[in-house]
């Protein structure tokens, strides 16, 4: 049997500027799967967009800002949970967007929860094209941490030897016949609702976990489109520019996909706030062009 590759000696080969990172997000994420059976509480606070907190949120939040100080990488940081720009080493290379604990509402039920990272050599807040990279953690029954670059995009599995390479270049299957969307259907807009309906005529299968990292995981996979679309009642859909739609829609136009906003590719969007949301919609080329010319 051919010994797997570890994520550090992948890296180090591969994606050599950012491997000192990304090692570092991967030993961040280890800690925090250790961690989460003992942070399952509510915190009775509110988080800059309203959302109520959990012990775990905070915790996380607040270690992954230590930690990546710590390592003297990192200039600055937006994260989902901080209303303003942290700023750590001034002298570092990179500046990161950080959801800490994304799908949090899943810990009560045990469902999937991770977390997800930007990479950008650029002050915060920019366009989601300059973006060097992007990598997310999903504690599942497996943890597995997928980053991509513009070399491709690759998966590691957490063995008892650490991360260790699963796939490399990683492309969207373009067969794959499943959507997930979140969000109330009775506040889909029409066209949106014409497309799904589209969609269900040709056979294409709903499997939403409510955790975008878990949901986006398995369009990556098997192939389809995840969607946190506009809706009558939210206009810009819930998802976060900047910690959310932004790297994955990265790591998706890499895996050969696409993402838009309805009208252009999210990477595209110049923000005009650290904490804007933004309609996401993420999947097969083929299925956003059709999605754009409906909506
Ligand atoms: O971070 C926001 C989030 O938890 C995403 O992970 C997920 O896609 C979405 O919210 C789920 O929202 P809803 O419960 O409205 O479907
Ligand atoms: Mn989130």
């Amino acid at each position: 049997m051919i010994k797997a590759l570890t994520l550090k000696e992948y890296v180090k080969k591969n994606d050599k500027e950012l491997a000192g990172l990304i090692v570092k997000m991967a030993g961040i994420a280890e800690r925090i799967s250790q961690e989460l059976p003992y942070r399952r509480g509510k915190a009775d606070t509110k988080n800059v967009f309203g959302e109520k907190q959990l012990v775990a949120d905070k915790w996380a939040d607040k270690f992954i800002i230590k930690e990546l100080d710590k390592s003297g990488l990192v200039k600055e940081m937006v994260s989902e949970e901080q209303e303003d720009v942290v700023k750590l080493n001034d002298k570092a290379l990179f500046s990161i967007t950080l959801d800490p604990l994304d799908g949090s509402s899943n810990i009560e039920s045990n469902n999937l929860v991770g977390t997800i990272f930007g990479i950008y050599k650029k002050d915060l807040p920019a366009k989601g094209r300059h973006q060097v990279g992007a990598l997310y953690i999903l504690y599942g029954p497996v943890m597995t941490l997928v980053y991509a670059t513009r070399n491709g995009v690759n998966e590691f599995l957490h063995t008892r030897k650490g991360f260790v390479l699963k796939e490399k270049n990683i492309k969207l299957p373009k067969q794959g016949k499943l959507y997930g969307v979140g969000g109330l259907r009775k506040d889909w807009l029409p066209g949106f609702r014409k497309y799904i309906k589209g969609l269900e005529t040709e056979g294409y299968k709903l499997r939403y976990g409510g955790a975008f990292v878990g949901d986006f995981n398995q369009i990556l996979h098997y192939g389809g489109i995840f969607a946190y679309p506009a809706l009558s009642t939210k206009p810009n859909g819930k998802l976060r520019l900047l910690a959310e739609s932004n790297p994955m829609s990265f790591i998706i136009k890499q895996a050969g996909g696409a993402s838009t906003n309805g009208a252009g590719s999210i990477l595209d969007i110049e923000p005009e706030s650290i904490n804007q949301r933004v309609p996401t919609y993420v999947g097969n080329k083929g299925l956003i062009k059709n999605l754009e010319k409906i909506l």
